[in-house]
């Protein structure tokens, strides 16, 4: 596990979107495993200008999303397909074709949950990015989760769902369930970069670079991998020392 620490959020976004533009610079036909919440913003702004510069094309690549909320539609502002799109899709040259963010369909959910799961494994993401919840959560796999774990659909805990809750007009609103990515299919991923800003992830933050591996605190199973970069800013590093 490689840990870069920066001094703050813009920093880290630098530091982690040039990971993804150097190597989209060597390969313009990757395969990006992408994330949603507040930490990876700066990164996909930062992979805007690089593809307003000129520096990179998202033409022939192709995408898979961690996570999507279950039970509302992808025209909700708050689904994470509708995050991408303005996030990230709508302002580089992708095709949309190429864009994935998983869906559970209404009486659908295991073959829903397989299929992406299927897909993955054929396809194999060569980097995939990552923020982290306060309980260590990764994707939407809470603590608990097996690392054998392939896509499914989860209970949302009452602190995943209270930490999301600013996203939303009120906690009620904040979906129960998501479909997820499970553990053993992030762990596919050839490269995987996390990213962790702020006092709220300090805990999270020591807990990782602890090194202890446990289901109780899932991005532990990320020290199994052989290639993730851990980006982390002052502030996430203020339980540390
Ligand atoms: C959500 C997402 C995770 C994300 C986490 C942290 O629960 N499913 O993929 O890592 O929130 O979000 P943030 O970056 O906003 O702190």
């Amino acid at each position: 596990m490689l840990v870069i620490r920066c001094k703050n959020y813009d920093e880290c976004s630098k530091a982690a979107s040039d990971i993804f533009k150097n190597a989209l610079k060597e390969n313009p036909n990757m395969i990006l495993g992408l994330a949603t919440g507040s930490s990876p913003i700066g990164i996909y702004q930062n992979l805007i200008k690089d593809y307003e510069n000129g520096e990179i094309s998202f033409k022939n690549v192709r995408t898979y999303n961690l996570d999507e909320y279950v039970g509302i539609t992808r025209e909700h502002p708050q689904s994470y397909y509708y995050f991408m799109n303005d996030n990230l899709f709508n302002h580089v040259d992708i095709n949309k074709e190429n864009v994935h963010v998983p869906f559970a369909y209404e009486g659908k959910y295991e073959e829903s949950c397989k299929a992406y799961t299927e897909e993955l494994k054929k396809v194999s993401v060569d980097i995939q990015l990552l923020g982290i919840g306060a309980n260590g959560h990764i994707g939407f796999n809470e603590p608990k989760t097996s690392f054998d774990q392939e896509t499914f659909i989860v209970t949302l805990t009452e602190k995943t769902r209270e930490d999301n809750k600013r996203f939303f007009n009120s906690i009620d609103e904040v979906p129960t369930h998501a479909i997820t990515m499970g553990i053993a299919d992030i762990m596919r991923a050839k490269k995987i970069v996390l990213i962790a800003c702020g006092e709220n992830k300090a805990e999270a933050v020591k807990r990782l670079l602890s090194g202890e591996i446990t289901t109780d605190f899932p991005a532990s199973a990320l020290h199994n991998h052989n290639d993730v970069v851990v980006v982390i800013d002052d502030a996430a590093c203020k339980l540390l020392d």
